[in-house]
């Protein structure tokens, strides 16, 4: 992806710090193991690469908003974002990748982060999570849930970037359908049922009519994912002198706000606080 790199904990902590005084308030992190297997073993190690820098960045950084993202394909040698198996057929099993999830949750929550997020799509996770954390005293780690994530083309940036593309298959057995917006609604309801704090919608600039509707539909804290495709399109054509990179992107994350979004995760993030600050 165009100006996004793989860190170490030491090389996030100095871009999250570049970050947060330019304004940016929070930052979210994924991890990229070591070794991946089919357990995602990496996902929830105590010394983790998410939980080393989550450690760090609360020690260097403690007004910084650390939200980690809960999943399992960037850990897994199969690249899904759960078990897979053992039924014939090796499709993901939802209720056998519970567990996993909360645990890597509550390991992310212990190493001291504010906010987790899972991703995975997994039925019921919120639920597993809200439980694991609050068995073990953190009843006040919020989850932020990729409520309604879509299956799309735009992750494709993210996956090379992650090492996280499914090895066979693809995410249309747990990701949803983009035809189906009612269905986002119900996962939405759903989530803010099972405890989730916060919901979001993704990817954003395809989906502007879904988060308006579940703004307008729920009034719950609502979030917009700006994913690594839209990021990339954008840099693509300024890099060319198609567009106006600044100022579209400025435009596109204006309207995400007026759909409805209380926050945005975007990659643009500290550019977007540098021209908002020097605008200003
Ligand atoms: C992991 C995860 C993905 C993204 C966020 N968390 C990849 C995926 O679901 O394939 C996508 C982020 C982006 O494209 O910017 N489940
Ligand atoms: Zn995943």
């Amino acid at each position: 992806m165009p100006g996004v790199f793989q860190l170490s904990p030491d090389q996030a902590a100095r871009e999250a710090e570049k970050a947060h005084a330019l304004g940016v308030p929070a930052v979210l992190l994924f991890g990229i193991p070591e070794r991946k297997d089919e357990k995602a073993s990496g996902a929830y190690a105590r010394n983790g690469i998410v939980q080393q820098t989550v450690r760090l960045l609360k020690r260097e950084l403690p007004d910084l908003v650390v939200v980690t993202d809960v999943c399992l394909c960037e850990y897994m040698s199969h690249g899904h974002c759960g078990i897979v198996g053992p039924e014939p057929g090796g499709g993901v099993a939802n209720d056998l990748t519970l567990p996993l999830l909360a645990r890597t949750a509550l390991s992310h929550a212990e190493a001291g982060a504010d906010v987790v997020a899972p991703s995975d799509m997994m039925d019921g996770r919120v639920a597993a999570i809200r439980r694991e954390l609050d068995k073990h005293g953190l009843s006040g780690t919020p989850i932020l849930s990729y409520a309604a994530k879509f299956a799309s083309a735009y992750y494709g940036p993210f996956r090379q970037a992650a090492e996280s593309a499914p090895k066979s298959g693809d995410r249309r057995s747990y990701q949803m359908d983009g035809a189906n917006a009612r269905e986002a609604l119900r996962e939405v309801a759903l989530d803010i049922e099972e405890g989730a704090d916060m919901v979001m919608v993704k990817p954003a600039l395809a989906y502007l009519d879904v988060l308006y509707r579940v703004k307008t539909e729920f009034g719950y804290p609502t979030g917009a994912y700006a994913v690594s495709g839209e990021y990339s399109m954008m840099k693509a054509a300024g890099a060319k002198g198609w567009i106006d990179e600044r100022a579209a992107t400025l435009e596109t994350l204006l309207a995400m706000r007026r759909a409805g979004a209380d926050f945005i995760i975007t990659y643009a993030a500290a550019e977007a606080a540098r021209w908002l600050k020097e605008g200003a």
